[in-house]
């Protein structure tokens, strides 16, 4: 029986499976462990079962001398050093197209609020301001017809593009590989929707030149990392009317604090980072991240270990 570290409770099927196999501790708090709590907490560990709020990095590798494998519950691994692990021979997993369509339709939900005025519209309802049909109040963007600019074409910039289709909108993508070169997206572009995973390259993408590239009537969706977004750039666009709205699912840092500059800013929507909060994704997720510890404890490789 391999010694196996979980950084949270997490109350799916998939654990049972991993209790029965191996001697499995769960961090008991609500709140993620500190680092010194996960160094402290990895030091017997053969296997460490991750989320995206843990930072594994060489500091907590170092701290874990028996490591033999780490399995993230996330599809973005930026919170793990995967080169420190390389080097040290662990192997580390993800949870791949699971959580597609669920953040997709995050997304799209999300671009849908912007685009309509849903959030306002509904204060404005419990402010009791809806004092009649208004003509010319309210009044949002269409989506068919307009623009969808998709920045990163992996599983879900492309399943938010196949959404898009559906009501008639007309996508263009940028990515390393394919598509047309970011600046033109930005110019083209009526919405935005950032699909990249964090990466030194990525970090600050969408920074002050790129707002400025985008269309005073443009409204930018982040469901991928907050990092991908320069937020003072962000405040200051949305303040001076560079673009016309923003709605994030993720932050940096996460949680966002309540009193953060960046939330004085109109027109600007922010939940917390639920994109694959969805009862069936997040059980698959669990499985998935299951499925790579007991393989690589087991000798195996993983069926989903990070390129
Ligand atoms: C991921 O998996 O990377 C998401 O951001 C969290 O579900």
């Amino acid at each position: 029986m391999a010694k196996v570290f979980v950084t949270r409770r997490l109350p799916f099927p998939a654990l049972d499976e991993l209790r029965a196999a191996h001697d499995v501790e769960e961090w008991p708090g609500d709140l993620p462990p500190s680092p010194e709590e996960l160094r402290a907490a990895v030091a017997e560990a053969d296997g460490l079962l991750s989320l995206i709020t843990d930072r594994v990095d060489a500091s907590v590798l170092d701290a874990a001398p028996r490591l033999k494998a780490i399995a993230n519950m996330a599809v973005g691994t930026d919170n793990i050093d995967v080169e420190a692990a390389r080097e040290r021979g662990i192997p580390v997993g993800n949870t791949p197209d699971v959580l597609t369509d669920a953040t997709a339709d995050l997304a799209f939900a999300l671009l849908l609020a912007l685009a309509r005025r849903i959030v306002p519209g509904a204060e404005k309802v419990r402010r009791g301001e809806w004092r009649t049909w208004e003509p010319a109040a309210d009044l949002g963007a269409d989506l068919a017809g307009a623009t969808l600019g998709i920045v990163g074409w992996g599983r879900i910039g492309q399943a938010v593009a196949r959404r898009a289709a559906g009501f008639g909108m007309e996508v263009v993508h940028s990515s390393r590989s394919s598509g047309v070169p970011l600046e033109e997206l930005l110019e083209r572009a009526d919405f935005v929707s950032l699909h990249t995973p964090l990466t030194p390259e990525t970090r600050g993408l969408v920074d002050a030149g790129a707002l400025a590239r985008m269309k005073p009537t443009a409204l930018l969706v982040n469901t991928a990392r907050g990092g991908v977004i320069d937020q003072d750039a962000l405040r200051t666009a949305l303040h001076e009317g560079t673009i016309a709205g923003a709605a994030l699912d993720v932050t940096d840092p996460e949680p966002i604090p309540a009193d953060h500059p960046l939330l004085d800013a109109p027109n600007l929507l922010v939940v917390p980072h639920v994109g694959s909060a969805t009862v069936r994704t997040r059980a698959r997720m669990a499985a998935m991240a299951v499925e790579n510890l007991l393989a690589a404890l087991d000798g195996r490789e993983m069926p989903h270990p990070v390129a």
